[in-house]
């Protein structure tokens, strides 16, 4: 499946989306976002599709912000829109029921480090450079970077970052807690799909349960956080998955997933 603005493949359960604008480091503009929203509900739809990686095309950038070009002109209520429909596309990545890997092949400033944050999983090849450069557009982050950077690594890493606009290496995002791993660039690919082939071979609904956990209990109070997860472990005792994983255990043999 490829169309201009994304490339699609798949291999074994892992749909690779890539962002095709390498001549503009693969800039958010409107029809990119659009293009991602459908792609990621197609890759939710699927039921051959277990995790999703996103990466940017060529060799410099994952995504290097929303598009500075189509935003110079907007009126304050198409700011808005446009603000809303890159969160209401991100808030569809981060809610995916099965895991989504950003692969951060290079820079991810702006839109690129809020898109790569709505991701499950962030690896970055040790080249990479991430932050939000707004404040020198005399902009705000507009895609929940304000709010997933403060979840993520805190307020005086989200200040930093969001005050000076100053981008930072990949090995400090990584002590900062902003991405999970950090390879060498020329093994960035392999790493990932490594990563990717093991979550394709999970229990899907144990992996969606997590997931769910996550997103609610990571915006609610701890007592609610721990009942939804008991309900959650609660339902996973539905699946066949589960009756397989624990009977491998028990037989000593590696388990096979079918989703159910
Ligand atoms: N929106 C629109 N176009 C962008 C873009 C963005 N966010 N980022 C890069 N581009 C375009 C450039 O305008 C240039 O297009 P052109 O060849 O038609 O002039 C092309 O991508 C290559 O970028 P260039 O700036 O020449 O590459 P570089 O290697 O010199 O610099 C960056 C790389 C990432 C440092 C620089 O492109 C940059 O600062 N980009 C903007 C980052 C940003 O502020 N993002 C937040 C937006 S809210």
């Amino acid at each position: 499946m490829t169309d201009s603005l994304l490339l699609i493949t798949e291999d074994n359960g892992v749909r690779t989306i890539r962002i095709n604008r390498p001549d503009k480091l693969n800039a958010l503009n409107a029809a990119t976002i659009d293009a991602l929203d459908a792609a990621f509900s197609d890759a939710e739809a699927d039921d051959s599709v277990r995790v999703v990686v996103l990466t940017g095309s060529g060799p410099k950038a994952f995504v290097a912000g929303a598009d500075i070009s189509e935003m110079n002109t907007l009126t304050p209520v198409q700011g808005r829109d446009f603000s809303l429909r890159g969160t209401r596309m991100m808030r569809g990545v981060e809610k995916l029921t099965k895991p989504v890997i950003a692969m951060v092949n290079g820079f991810a400033l702006g839109g690129g480090l809020e898109l790569a944050m709505c991701c499950h999983l962030r690896i970055a090849a040790d080249s990479a450079k991430v932050g939000q450069p707004e404040i020198n557009l005399g902009l705000i982050p507009g895609f929940g970077g304000t709010q997933r950077l403060l979840r993520l690594a805190g307020r005086a890493a989200t200040l930093e970052l969001c005050l000076t606009g100053a981008p930072i290496t990949a090995e400090r995002a990584l002590q900062l807690g902003i991405v999970n791993r950090v390879v060498p660039a020329a093994e960035l690919e392999a790493e990932t799909m490594k990563l990717a082939g093991q979550l394709a071979n999970a229990a899907p609904l144990a992996l969606r349960g997590m997931l769910d956990c996550v997103n609610i209990g990571g915006e609610c109070g701890m007592e609610e956080g721990l009942e939804y997860e008991s309900v959650q472990f609660g339902l996973v005792f539905s699946t066949e998955d589960m009756r397989e994983g624990t009977s491998a255990f028990l037989e000593k043999r590696k388990p096979a997933f079918n989703g159910r």
